[in-house]
């Protein structure tokens, strides 16, 4: 929950909102409830997977309308105590659409969203679904002279599960600039929130068109060096992890780049 709550607190209002491998359906829920966006687009690869955010939504519609007839908009009922972490309750707000579609990355969405939502996957599968998706702009944008369609989409929320390197380095290819970078520590796991812009306040303010990264920010998050209690601990653990492998050069490597970044943590 902490981690969904850190990837929610990460969303601004945007005209469309994409939440792509949505699952459960719990952050396309919080952007519809808090009427963050127009509308909002909830995707999965899974029909399975899909059916739960579908169930979500739909039971959130039959309360919302149910309650509106009784006057008490805004009270919460038994069927989303799973999704409580949400927060306010959504009376008298505007609210977005949802469209819930069976796509694999955004290959079958038929819109332009201005921020997506990947999280809870590989970060090699989060950045096959990104490559793929740039390319088709480009492919719809030569097809489609003169189109107002965006090159790139203008924010990405990113919480892969593995290769977050990876991922930051490919950000950072791509002109992002990584304005978030947030360590969640959730029932004894690590996870990062990364929210990523595409700013022309950041082109213009440093006159470079990218995000240079260090090994250490690739490896431990752009803020690796403010102090956190969750940062000292994960390198704690990574330190203690590594020494117990053979002390290969790679190893040796990964050693001194953690006792590097302890060090701001003292
Ligand atoms: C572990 S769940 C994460 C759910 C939710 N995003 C979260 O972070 O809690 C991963 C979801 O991504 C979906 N998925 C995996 N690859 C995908 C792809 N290429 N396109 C769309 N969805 C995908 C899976 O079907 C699954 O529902």
């Amino acid at each position: 929950m902490k981690r969904l709550q850190t990837i929610c607190s990460l969303i601004s209002k945007c005209r469309v909102f994409a939440d792509i491998g949505c699952d459960h359906g719990q952050v396309a829920l919080f952007v519809a409830k808090n009427g963050l966006a127009d509308t909002v687009v909830a995707a999965d690869i899974s029909e399975q997977c899909l059916k739960k955010a579908k169930v979500l939504i739909e039971n959130w519609k039959k309360q919302r309308e149910f309650l509106n007839s009784e006057g008490r908009a805004g009270d919460f009922c038994d069927c989303f105590s799973k999704a409580e972490f949400l927060g306010d309750t959504d009376s008298g707000k505007p609210i977005s659409k949802v469209e819930l579609f069976v796509s694999d990355g955004l290959k079958s969405i038929p819109r332009f969203p201005d921020q997506i939502v990947i999280c809870g996957m590989g970060g090699h599968t989060i950045i096959n679904i990104l490559t793929d998706y740039f390319d088709k702009i480009k492919k719809e944008n030569s097809i489609l002279k003169n189109s107002s369609q965006p090159i790139a989409p203008p924010a990405l929320i990113l919480s892969p599960h593995t290769d977050t390197p990876s991922v930051r380095r490919f950000l950072s290819q791509n002109g992002y600039y990584l304005s978030s970078d947030i360590l969640i520590s959730d029932k004894d796991k690590f996870y990062y929130a990364i929210k990523a812009e595409k700013t022309s306040a950041f082109s213009k303010k440093t006159d470079k068109k990218r995000q240079k990264l260090s090994p250490l920010q690739l490896e431990f998050g752009v803020f690796y060096k403010n102090k956190c209690p969750d940062m000292a601990k994960k390198l704690d653990i990574s330190l203690q992890k590594t020494s117990q492998f053979k002390p290969t050069p790679q190893n040796k490597k990964t050693i001194k780049q953690i006792k590097k970044a302890q060090k701001w943590q003292k």
